[in-house]
């Protein structure tokens, strides 16, 4: 029975591989070898065990501030032994991190066939986002078989000599993810959160943690936030905190003795999708957060200057605001005072997936591996 390897190393990469390995463990074509690179350690082991995934091996490559090429070059040599032991038939890597594109060059190198999943992701800038731009780049031109999660990303890759039959549109596995974790309806477990639903101020999320917002961005961004918090004392902003030191040191002390500012831990998933739900306005630069809101019917103001996922940007849902602190503030402001811009953005829009992408993937591997057919596309 041919074997895959799932390799992935952040919170993200593991929220969105979850459903392939349970699809994939429900296939009887297939069997699996997860293999994490643990560029993430707390983030990701949080996810696993959310989802009862358990590794085969553990590549433990964080190390405290670590720079890109140190995630890199660690994984590169930690994977080719374990390629070389297991010898999968193909490499399943997700979405656009140094995980991703290190363990796709990893198997490319040992003659194993990737299959990139969330492929086709693109801006027009190759410093932004940095270095995911690049990364999905460099893994397109990597893999053997491109799960696309919207047609928009499909027609991307066609339009850079991809072939036709090396593309499947599947949806994005965030929102099988997400269909899973709101169901169960998860208590938060934080005294700070515990009685959030039933306080009756609008609630603010927010999260941030691109690199490319590292230093006067960010600062930006703690700026607008303490106006923010100054000015409107009705409103309860809650920043779950990314367990990046770089970050916490910029956006954390403006954030101080602020009654109305909650800062936590990196939330587990479910609690998280909790909040997403109960947020009035969600404002963050994170990826898969854009994904997940406008299917809850929440607003989603992303501090970034341009995004890879332009459909829920074109179905009012999501809006480009920047990092400019005065930006910033008018954009929450105006979410939080007129309700017909509000209502505008509230729709609930599904363009990212129908909750069974992870069911496509798994198809279009079996069918790469001579022991299955894909299944149709994934039409929003
Ligand atoms: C990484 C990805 C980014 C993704 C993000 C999701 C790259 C280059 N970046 O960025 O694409 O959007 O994950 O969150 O692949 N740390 C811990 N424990 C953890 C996680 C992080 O201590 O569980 C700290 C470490 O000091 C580490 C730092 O955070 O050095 C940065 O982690 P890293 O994975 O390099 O970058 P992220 O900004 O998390
Ligand atoms: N998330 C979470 N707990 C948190 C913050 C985010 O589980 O405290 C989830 C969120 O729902 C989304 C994913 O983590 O699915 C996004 O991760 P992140 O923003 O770190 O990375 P990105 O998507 O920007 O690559």
């Amino acid at each position: 029975m041919p074997l895959v390897m799932p390799v992935f190393g952040t919170r993200p990469e593991a929220i969105k591989m979850a459903p392939v390995i349970a699809a994939v463990a429900r296939s009887p074509q297939l069997q699996a070898h997860v293999t994490v690179t643990g560029q993430h350690r707390e983030m990701l082991d949080q996810v696993n065990d959310l989802f009862g995934v358990t590794p085969d091996d553990d590549l433990d490559v964080l190390i405290e501030r670590q720079t890109l090429v140190d995630v890199t070059t660690r994984t590169l040599d930690r994977l080719t032994p374990l390629l070389r032991r297991v010898r999968p038939d193909a490499v399943l890597v997700q979405g656009d991190t140094t995980t991703s594109t290190a363990a796709a060059l990893a198997a490319f190198y040992e003659k194993v066939p990737v299959v990139h999943i969330e492929a086709g992701l693109r801006t027009d800038d190759v410093y932004s986002p940095f270095p995911e731009e690049m990364n999905r780049r460099l893994t397109t031109r990597l893999a053997s078989l491109h799960l696309a999660p919207t047609p928009w990303a499909r027609n991307n890759l066609l339009a850079e000599g991809v072939s036709p039959d090396a593309v499947c549109v599947t949806g994005n596995t965030v929102i099988d993810a997400l269909l899973w974790a709101v169901d169960r309806r998860t208590p938060f477990s934080d005294p700070q959160l515990k009685d959030l639903d039933d306080d009756p101020r609008p609630l603010v999320l927010v999260t941030s943690h691109r690199r490319e917002s590292w230093g006067r961005p960010m600062v930006g961004v703690a700026r607008a936030l303490h106006r923010l918090a100054e000015a409107e004392r009705d409103v309860v902003f809650v920043l779950p905190a990314h367990r990046n030191p770089v970050v916490r040191e910029v956006l954390l002390p403006p954030l101080r003795d602020l009654p109305n500012v909650v800062v936590t831990e990196p939330l587990p998933y479910g609690e998280f999708a909790h909040l997403m739900a109960r947020a009035h306005v969600v404002l963050t630069d994170s990826g898969g957060v854009q994904e997940e809101a406008p299917s809850l019917g929440v607003p989603v103001l992303v501090m970034r200057e341009n995004t890879e996922r332009p459909e829920a940007v074109d179905a009012g849902t999501v809006r480009l605001v920047g990092t400019d602190e005065q930006t910033v503030v008018s954009e929450v402001t105006r979410l939080l005072h007129d309700a017909d811009a509000h209502a505008a953005m509230a729709a609930a829009v599904n363009p990212y997936g129908d909750g069974r992408a992870a069911g496509r993937c798994v198809a279009a591997v079996e069918e790469m591996l001579g022991v299955g057919h894909r299944l149709p596309d994934f039409e929003p």
